[in-house]
């Protein structure tokens, strides 16, 4: 990944992280951040209040990385917390964002910081995400990463749902959701899967 020195630039840059769950989204934000500290460059780390998987104030992959993060409810809880020091601001879980993130993190970029931000590109029917097209939209660079397949091993791109939910956002992971590459997504077998199955499976 391209790295950004800010030293002596008015303008920042909106690096965009995307992919499909398990992808590696919150490990290479987490790898950037960490990158941050050798280059004495000051952070900070915000996830919205509704992903509280692994941990209630730390953004944390799959993988059981994880770094501290400011839980927020608004895009614009931003300011409230932005120390005027800081030179990179990083964002996971965009996709649960309201559309103000857009502007939120344009102010930052066009006001010299450099914004990380991680999101799921595409959700469990293999729509776009949430605020995610927006977000891609106003992008300086945007990085799309895969995982892997759990049918066939080949690169996936898209989170195949295993229950049965129609719910838009059903946060989880394992056991809830795998990765698949377009031949195996079946977005249709949430949808036949019964209460009978999922108990049969133990899912
Ligand atoms: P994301 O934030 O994109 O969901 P994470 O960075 O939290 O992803 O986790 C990535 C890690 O998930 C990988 O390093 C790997 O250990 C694990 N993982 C689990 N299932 C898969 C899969 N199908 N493909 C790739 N990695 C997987
Ligand atoms: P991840 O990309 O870091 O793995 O996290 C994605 C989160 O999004 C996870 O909590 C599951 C949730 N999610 C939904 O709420 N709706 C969906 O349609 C999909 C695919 C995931
Ligand atoms: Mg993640």
């Amino acid at each position: 990944m391209t790295h950004h020195r800010l030293k002596n630039t008015t303008y920042g840059v909106i690096e965009t992280i995307c992919g499909c769950m398990y992808s590696g989204k919150t490990e290479e934000l987490i790898r950037q951040i960490k990158r941050c500290e050798f280059a004495k460059q000051k952070y900070q780390v915000f996830k919205p209040q509704i992903d509280k998987r692994y941990s209630e104030t730390e953004v944390s992959s799959h993988n059981q990385d994880r770094i501290p993060s400011i839980v927020i409810n608004e895009p614009n809880e931003v300011y409230q917390h932005l120390k005027h020091n800081t030179r990179v601001v990083g964002i996971d879980e965009a996709q649960f964002f309201e559309k103000g993130i857009v502007d939120v993190i344009t102010k930052l970029a066009n006001h010299g910081r450099r914004v990380l931000v991680a999101g799921l590109d595409t959700d469990w029917q293999g729509l776009p995400f949430g605020s995610m097209p927006e977000i891609l939209a106003v992008s300086d660079i945007i990085h799309k990463q895969y995982a892997v397949c759990m049918v066939c091993g080949d690169a996936a791109t898209r989170t195949q749902r295993l229950v049965n939910s129609q719910e838009d956002i059903l946060v989880g992971s394992f056991n809830i959701y795998e990765a698949r590459c377009r031949e195996h997504f079946d977005p249709q077998l949430s949808l036949r899967r019964k209460f009978e199955d999922q108990q049969e499976l133990n899912l």
